[in-house]
């Protein structure tokens, strides 16, 4: 029986888009099953690759090469549910990447599973904007995307606090506060398949920044330190550039970041 650390390996080494996705959401349901039947997988340790696999197109580019385009068009709501799609694509990935990369980190089960499950919302996700952009007349590798995505993940290989203060407290929060507006674009245009999706990945999405803040608290108390002091050195340690408000307070509230943690960084680091 292959280890949890061995499926997230072949999850990231997967190249195409939805062959990743359909990996990670199989891998996920076999966990899962193993845990119900009181059997669990084995974690296990693996040597995940530096950077995951991803398929020829999109064409990355650096984040000022990629075309802009207006939301109250067709072709700029393609382009903004195209952009979603490549952050799901690297949510699925960044997920397993923190099972395969720290397994040497002796962690409770529970971990495990919250971030299985957060793999298996990402590939949903991943799918649902597949979707999305197959109804609008495009799919997922039409149009350029960011190149930079895996730079957190790179920067905090090597430190688990590290990523947990960076992947879901600082860059999936943020999504939470930018998701409403996006919601708006799909509402005045009047597409509810999107509108539906973007909901479902909205309200997800909390869970994962609280998985976050859950197990970065566990580790502060494991070593008996103050977790906001800790959180505050590690993003302005790894963070490059500034905590944008406005900040959705409610539902970072609901996914347990009080305003103390990120207010400071927002006004300090520029
Ligand atoms: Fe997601
Ligand atoms: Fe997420």
């Amino acid at each position: 029986m292959k280890t949890l650390a061995e499926r997230a390996v072949e999850v990231l080494t997967t190249a195409d888009g939805r062959a990743k996705a359909a990996l990670s959401r199989q891998h996920a349901a076999e966990w899962f099953a193993a845990r119900e039947a009181g059997a669990p997988l084995t974690v296990g340790t693996a040597d995940p690759p530096l950077r995951p696999s991803r398929p020829a197109r999109p064409e990355l580019l650096p984040p000022r090469d990629v075309p802009r385009r207006r939301p109250g068009t067709a072709e700029g709501r393609i382009a903004l549910l195209h952009a979603v799609a490549h952050i799901e694509l690297n949510a699925v990935d960044l997920h397993w990447d923190i099972i395969a990369r720290f397994g040497h980190v002796p962690m409770p089960m529970g971990f495990y599973d919250d971030w299985v499950k957060a793999a298996d919302e990402e590939s949903k996700h991943f799918n649902l904007m597949c979707d999305c952009l197959e109804a609008m007349g495009s799919h997922y590798g039409a149009l350029a995307a960011h190149a930079g995505m895996w730079r957190a993940a790179e920067d905090t290989a090597s430190d688990l606090m590290g990523r947990l203060a960076v992947v879901p407290m600082v860059l999936e929060a943020r999504g939470l506060d930018v998701t409403p507006g996006m919601i708006d674009v799909f509402r005045k245009a009047g597409e509810t398949g999107a509108i539906a999706a973007l909901e479902t990945i909205y309200a997800e999405e909390v869970g994962h920044v609280a998985y976050g803040s859950k197990w970065f608290h566990f580790l502060c108390g494991r070593e008996n330190s103050d977790p906001k002091e800790v959180f505050h050195g590690l993003v302005r340690h790894y963070f490059h550039g500034a905590l944008k408000p406005p900040f959705n307070e409610e539902k970072r509230a609901e996914a347990g970041l009080p305003p103390d943690f990120y207010w400071p960084l927002a006004e300090e680091i520029g």
